[in-house]
Protein backbone atom coordinates (compact mmCIF):
# COMPACT_ATOMS: atom_id res chain seq x y z
CA UNK A 1 0.00 0.00 0.00
CA UNK A 2 1.31 3.38 -0.67
CA UNK A 3 1.20 5.96 1.55
CA UNK A 4 0.23 9.89 0.36
CA UNK A 5 3.10 10.82 0.73
CA UNK A 6 5.38 9.09 -0.44
CA UNK A 7 6.57 10.95 -4.20
CA UNK A 8 5.42 9.40 -6.76
CA UNK A 9 7.92 8.85 -9.71
CA UNK A 10 5.59 10.25 -12.39
CA UNK A 11 2.55 12.39 -11.95
CA UNK A 12 0.48 13.66 -14.48
CA UNK A 13 -2.60 16.37 -14.17
CA UNK A 14 -4.83 16.83 -16.81
CA UNK A 15 -2.69 16.22 -19.05
CA UNK A 16 -3.47 16.54 -22.94
CA UNK A 17 -1.65 15.94 -26.13
CA UNK A 18 -1.47 16.40 -29.89
CA UNK A 19 0.50 16.11 -33.06
CA UNK A 20 1.25 19.03 -34.88
CA UNK A 21 -1.77 20.21 -37.14
CA UNK A 22 -3.89 17.16 -34.98
CA UNK A 23 -6.68 16.75 -32.41
CA UNK A 24 -5.69 15.86 -29.45
CA UNK A 25 -4.65 12.26 -28.85
CA UNK A 26 -4.35 12.63 -24.81
CA UNK A 27 -7.09 14.02 -23.06
CA UNK A 28 -7.35 15.52 -19.34
CA UNK A 29 -5.23 12.25 -18.47
CA UNK A 30 -4.36 12.08 -15.04
CA UNK A 31 -2.57 9.45 -13.01
CA UNK A 32 0.34 8.80 -10.50
CA UNK A 33 2.79 5.89 -10.99
CA UNK A 34 5.00 5.26 -7.76
CA UNK A 35 8.64 2.88 -7.19
CA UNK A 36 8.09 -0.75 -7.57
CA UNK A 37 4.52 -1.19 -9.11
CA UNK A 38 4.19 -3.37 -12.21
CA UNK A 39 1.67 -1.00 -14.56
CA UNK A 40 -0.23 -2.04 -17.95
CA UNK A 41 -1.88 1.04 -20.44
CA UNK A 42 -4.43 -0.87 -22.26
CA UNK A 43 -6.38 0.14 -25.23
CA UNK A 44 -7.72 0.13 -28.84
CA UNK A 45 -5.36 0.91 -31.43
CA UNK A 46 -4.63 4.53 -31.76
CA UNK A 47 -6.09 5.51 -28.38
CA UNK A 48 -2.79 6.92 -27.38
CA UNK A 49 -0.79 4.36 -25.70
CA UNK A 50 2.18 5.12 -27.10
CA UNK A 51 2.34 8.73 -26.94
CA UNK A 52 1.10 8.35 -23.12
CA UNK A 53 4.46 6.37 -23.06
CA UNK A 54 6.91 8.38 -24.83
CA UNK A 55 5.62 11.31 -22.43
CA UNK A 56 6.72 9.02 -19.63
CA UNK A 57 10.21 8.11 -21.33
CA UNK A 58 10.52 11.99 -21.90
CA UNK A 59 10.25 11.74 -25.58
CA UNK A 60 7.40 14.42 -25.74
CA UNK A 61 5.94 16.94 -23.51
CA UNK A 62 2.16 17.85 -22.87
CA UNK A 63 0.61 21.36 -24.26
CA UNK A 64 -1.99 21.10 -21.62
CA UNK A 65 -1.79 19.78 -17.55
CA UNK A 66 1.42 19.15 -15.31
CA UNK A 67 3.81 15.98 -16.15
CA UNK A 68 5.75 15.95 -13.11
CA UNK A 69 8.79 13.33 -13.24
CA UNK A 70 10.63 12.53 -10.33
CA UNK A 71 9.06 15.33 -8.21
CA UNK A 72 10.17 17.47 -10.93
CA UNK A 73 7.55 19.63 -14.10
CA UNK A 74 8.79 18.22 -17.30
CA UNK A 75 9.27 20.80 -19.97
CA UNK A 76 10.59 21.27 -23.66
CA UNK A 77 13.10 23.06 -22.35
CA UNK A 78 14.73 20.44 -19.87
CA UNK A 79 13.71 17.43 -22.64
CA UNK A 80 16.65 19.33 -24.87
CA UNK A 81 18.75 19.44 -22.50
CA UNK A 82 21.35 17.23 -23.03
CA UNK A 83 22.82 16.88 -19.61
CA UNK A 84 19.34 16.46 -18.45
CA UNK A 85 17.96 14.13 -21.18
CA UNK A 86 21.24 11.71 -20.58
CA UNK A 87 20.20 11.81 -16.72
CA UNK A 88 16.93 11.08 -17.30
CA UNK A 89 17.44 8.04 -19.90
CA UNK A 90 19.42 6.24 -17.34
CA UNK A 91 16.70 6.29 -15.31
CA UNK A 92 13.80 5.39 -17.43
CA UNK A 93 14.85 2.94 -20.47
CA UNK A 94 11.94 3.04 -22.97
CA UNK A 95 11.43 -0.37 -25.31
CA UNK A 96 10.23 0.83 -28.44
CA UNK A 97 6.65 -0.73 -29.99
CA UNK A 98 8.91 -1.24 -33.02
CA UNK A 99 12.53 -2.47 -32.45
CA UNK A 100 13.62 -0.51 -36.26
CA UNK A 101 13.00 3.01 -35.12
CA UNK A 102 15.39 1.93 -31.63
CA UNK A 103 18.27 -0.02 -33.73
CA UNK A 104 20.93 1.84 -35.63
CA UNK A 105 24.56 0.64 -34.77
CA UNK A 106 26.06 -1.37 -37.27
CA UNK A 107 26.30 -4.49 -35.25
CA UNK A 108 25.01 -5.76 -31.97
CA UNK A 109 27.51 -5.26 -30.00
CA UNK A 110 28.20 -1.72 -30.82
CA UNK A 111 24.14 -1.20 -30.72
CA UNK A 112 24.80 -2.67 -26.94
CA UNK A 113 27.66 -0.32 -25.69
CA UNK A 114 25.63 2.41 -27.50
CA UNK A 115 24.32 4.07 -24.45
CA UNK A 116 27.15 3.53 -21.86
CA UNK A 117 29.58 4.82 -24.25
CA UNK A 118 27.40 7.98 -23.97
CA UNK A 119 27.67 8.31 -20.53
CA UNK A 120 31.43 8.17 -20.53
CA UNK A 121 31.98 4.62 -18.80
CA UNK A 122 35.34 2.90 -18.57
CA UNK A 123 35.85 0.08 -21.14
CA UNK A 124 36.08 -2.83 -18.62
CA UNK A 125 33.00 -1.78 -17.06
CA UNK A 126 31.47 -1.42 -20.83
CA UNK A 127 32.86 -5.13 -21.71
CA UNK A 128 31.45 -6.48 -17.90
CA UNK A 129 28.40 -4.62 -18.52
CA UNK A 130 27.71 -5.85 -21.85
CA UNK A 131 28.51 -9.44 -21.53
CA UNK A 132 26.28 -9.92 -18.83
CA UNK A 133 23.55 -8.63 -20.40
CA UNK A 134 24.19 -10.79 -23.53
CA UNK A 135 24.57 -14.00 -21.34
CA UNK A 136 21.17 -12.97 -19.79
CA UNK A 137 19.20 -12.60 -22.61
CA UNK A 138 20.96 -15.84 -24.31
CA UNK A 139 22.29 -12.80 -27.73
CA UNK A 140 26.20 -13.65 -27.35
CA UNK A 141 25.69 -15.66 -30.84
CA UNK A 142 24.25 -12.59 -32.46
CA UNK A 143 26.92 -9.69 -31.43
CA UNK A 144 28.65 -9.61 -34.82
CA UNK A 145 25.27 -9.38 -36.95
CA UNK A 146 23.49 -6.51 -38.55
CA UNK A 147 20.29 -5.52 -36.37
CA UNK A 148 18.61 -4.87 -39.27
CA UNK A 149 19.14 -8.41 -40.87
CA UNK A 150 17.93 -9.64 -37.59
CA UNK A 151 14.30 -11.50 -36.85
CA UNK A 152 11.58 -9.63 -35.76
CA UNK A 153 11.97 -11.64 -31.97
CA UNK A 154 15.80 -11.50 -32.31
CA UNK A 155 15.55 -7.60 -32.87
CA UNK A 156 13.40 -7.02 -29.52
CA UNK A 157 16.20 -9.04 -27.69
CA UNK A 158 18.83 -6.85 -28.51
CA UNK A 159 16.23 -3.68 -28.23
CA UNK A 160 15.72 -4.99 -24.54
CA UNK A 161 19.52 -5.88 -23.96
CA UNK A 162 20.41 -2.02 -24.88
CA UNK A 163 18.19 -0.62 -22.77
CA UNK A 164 18.84 -3.21 -19.87
CA UNK A 165 23.00 -2.28 -19.84
CA UNK A 166 22.49 0.88 -18.89
CA UNK A 167 20.51 -0.52 -15.92
CA UNK A 168 17.40 2.15 -15.79
CA UNK A 169 15.31 1.98 -12.31
CA UNK A 170 12.25 2.04 -14.83
CA UNK A 171 11.18 0.30 -17.73
CA UNK A 172 8.73 1.20 -20.31
CA UNK A 173 7.65 -1.09 -22.52
CA UNK A 174 5.71 -0.66 -25.61
CA UNK A 175 4.01 -3.88 -26.66
CA UNK A 176 6.99 -6.03 -26.30
CA UNK A 177 5.16 -9.45 -26.37
CA UNK A 178 3.86 -8.61 -30.07
CA UNK A 179 5.54 -10.55 -32.77
CA UNK A 180 6.77 -12.77 -30.33
CA UNK A 181 6.36 -16.91 -30.51
CA UNK A 182 4.91 -18.32 -27.20
CA UNK A 183 7.91 -19.97 -25.77
CA UNK A 184 9.47 -16.12 -26.22
CA UNK A 185 6.68 -14.93 -25.01
CA UNK A 186 6.56 -16.51 -21.71
CA UNK A 187 10.62 -16.35 -21.30
CA UNK A 188 9.83 -12.11 -21.47
CA UNK A 189 7.30 -12.82 -18.62
CA UNK A 190 10.03 -14.63 -16.45
CA UNK A 191 12.52 -11.50 -17.42
CA UNK A 192 10.06 -8.82 -16.38
CA UNK A 193 9.35 -10.65 -13.25
CA UNK A 194 12.51 -11.02 -12.07
CA UNK A 195 13.40 -7.39 -13.35
CA UNK A 196 10.47 -6.33 -10.75
CA UNK A 197 11.34 -8.74 -8.40
CA UNK A 198 14.84 -6.80 -8.56
CA UNK A 199 12.95 -3.09 -8.10
CA UNK A 200 12.61 -2.16 -11.05
CA UNK A 201 9.25 -0.16 -11.92
CA UNK A 202 7.15 -1.76 -14.94
CA UNK A 203 5.02 0.11 -17.11
CA UNK A 204 3.73 -1.71 -20.11
CA UNK A 205 1.12 -1.10 -23.21
CA UNK A 206 -0.02 -4.46 -24.28
CA UNK A 207 -3.37 -6.21 -26.30
CA UNK A 208 -2.29 -9.46 -24.23
CA UNK A 209 -5.55 -9.99 -22.30
CA UNK A 210 -3.77 -13.39 -21.48
CA UNK A 211 -0.03 -11.86 -20.10
CA UNK A 212 -1.12 -9.06 -18.58
CA UNK A 213 -2.31 -10.47 -15.88
CA UNK A 214 0.93 -11.91 -15.32
CA UNK A 215 3.01 -8.51 -16.07
CA UNK A 216 0.97 -6.09 -13.96
CA UNK A 217 -1.07 -5.70 -10.48
CA UNK A 218 -2.65 -2.31 -11.98
CA UNK A 219 -3.91 -1.93 -15.39
CA UNK A 220 -4.97 1.86 -16.28
CA UNK A 221 -7.48 1.79 -19.34
CA UNK A 222 -8.06 4.18 -22.02
CA UNK A 223 -11.26 4.79 -24.09
CA UNK A 224 -11.09 5.28 -27.83
CA UNK A 225 -11.36 9.02 -27.20
CA UNK A 226 -8.09 9.26 -25.93
CA UNK A 227 -9.18 9.68 -21.93
CA UNK A 228 -8.50 6.73 -19.19
CA UNK A 229 -11.68 5.32 -18.31
CA UNK A 230 -10.47 2.52 -15.71
CA UNK A 231 -7.41 2.36 -13.03
CA UNK A 232 -8.29 -0.63 -10.74
CA UNK A 233 -6.47 -3.98 -10.01
CA UNK A 234 -5.45 -6.22 -13.40
CA UNK A 235 -7.98 -9.03 -11.95
CA UNK A 236 -10.80 -6.53 -11.39
CA UNK A 237 -10.24 -5.32 -14.80
CA UNK A 238 -10.09 -8.47 -16.36
CA UNK A 239 -13.13 -9.73 -14.87
CA UNK A 240 -15.62 -6.67 -15.84
CA UNK A 241 -16.52 -7.80 -19.19
CA UNK A 242 -19.21 -5.34 -19.95
CA UNK A 243 -16.21 -2.21 -19.51
CA UNK A 244 -13.55 -4.35 -21.77
CA UNK A 245 -16.58 -4.83 -24.42
CA UNK A 246 -17.66 -1.03 -24.22
CA UNK A 247 -13.82 -0.23 -24.61
CA UNK A 248 -13.81 -2.66 -27.96
CA UNK A 249 -10.78 -4.77 -26.69
CA UNK A 250 -12.70 -7.84 -26.37
CA UNK A 251 -15.83 -9.09 -28.62
CA UNK A 252 -18.79 -10.81 -27.03
CA UNK A 253 -17.36 -14.25 -27.30
CA UNK A 254 -15.06 -13.60 -24.24
CA UNK A 255 -15.22 -15.24 -21.31
CA UNK A 256 -12.82 -16.52 -18.33
CA UNK A 257 -11.86 -20.11 -16.97
CA UNK A 258 -10.51 -20.90 -14.13
CA UNK A 259 -6.75 -20.26 -15.90
CA UNK A 260 -7.47 -17.65 -17.55
CA UNK A 261 -9.57 -15.60 -19.73
CA UNK A 262 -9.61 -16.32 -23.61
CA UNK A 263 -12.43 -16.18 -26.79
CA UNK A 264 -14.42 -18.82 -28.69
CA UNK A 265 -15.68 -18.96 -31.85
CA UNK A 266 -19.52 -19.80 -31.76
CA UNK A 267 -21.56 -20.96 -34.45
CA UNK A 268 -25.23 -19.91 -33.91
CA UNK A 269 -27.85 -22.10 -35.94
N1 LIG B 1 4.18 11.31 -34.95
C1 LIG B 1 2.86 11.39 -35.13
N2 LIG B 1 2.32 12.39 -35.84
C2 LIG B 1 0.97 12.50 -36.02
N3 LIG B 1 0.09 11.63 -35.51
C3 LIG B 1 0.57 10.60 -34.78
C4 LIG B 1 1.99 10.42 -34.55
N4 LIG B 1 2.16 9.31 -33.79
C5 LIG B 1 0.94 8.83 -33.56
N5 LIG B 1 -0.01 9.59 -34.13
C6 LIG B 1 -1.47 9.39 -34.07
O1 LIG B 1 -1.87 9.50 -32.71
C7 LIG B 1 -2.86 8.55 -32.38
C8 LIG B 1 -2.40 7.73 -31.18
O2 LIG B 1 -1.26 6.99 -31.57
P1 LIG B 1 -0.53 6.00 -30.57
O3 LIG B 1 0.64 5.45 -31.34
O4 LIG B 1 -0.25 6.69 -29.30
O5 LIG B 1 -1.66 4.88 -30.37
P2 LIG B 1 -1.59 3.47 -29.65
O6 LIG B 1 -2.66 3.45 -28.62
O7 LIG B 1 -0.20 3.21 -29.21
O8 LIG B 1 -2.00 2.48 -30.85
P3 LIG B 1 -1.51 0.96 -31.19
O9 LIG B 1 -2.30 0.05 -30.31
O10 LIG B 1 -1.88 0.80 -32.63
O11 LIG B 1 -0.03 0.89 -30.97
C9 LIG B 1 -3.09 7.71 -33.64
O12 LIG B 1 -4.25 8.19 -34.28
C10 LIG B 1 -1.86 7.99 -34.49
O13 LIG B 1 -2.18 7.96 -35.86
MG1 LIG C 1 1.21 1.82 -29.73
Amino acid sequence: MKTSDEQALFELKHISFAYPFEQPVLKDVSLSIHAGEMVAILGVNGCGKSTLLKMLAGILCPQEGEFKAFGRVMTEKMLLDDKLSKQYHQRVGFIFQDSDVQLFCSTVQEEIAFGLLQLGMPDSEIKERMHDVMALLSIEHLKDKTPFKLSGGEKKKVAIAAILVMNPDILILDEPTNGLDPRTQRWLVGLLLSLNKAGKTLITSTHNLELVQEISQRAILFDEHHSIVADLPTANLLTDTKLLIDVNLVDEYYHRHESGEHSHYHIHN
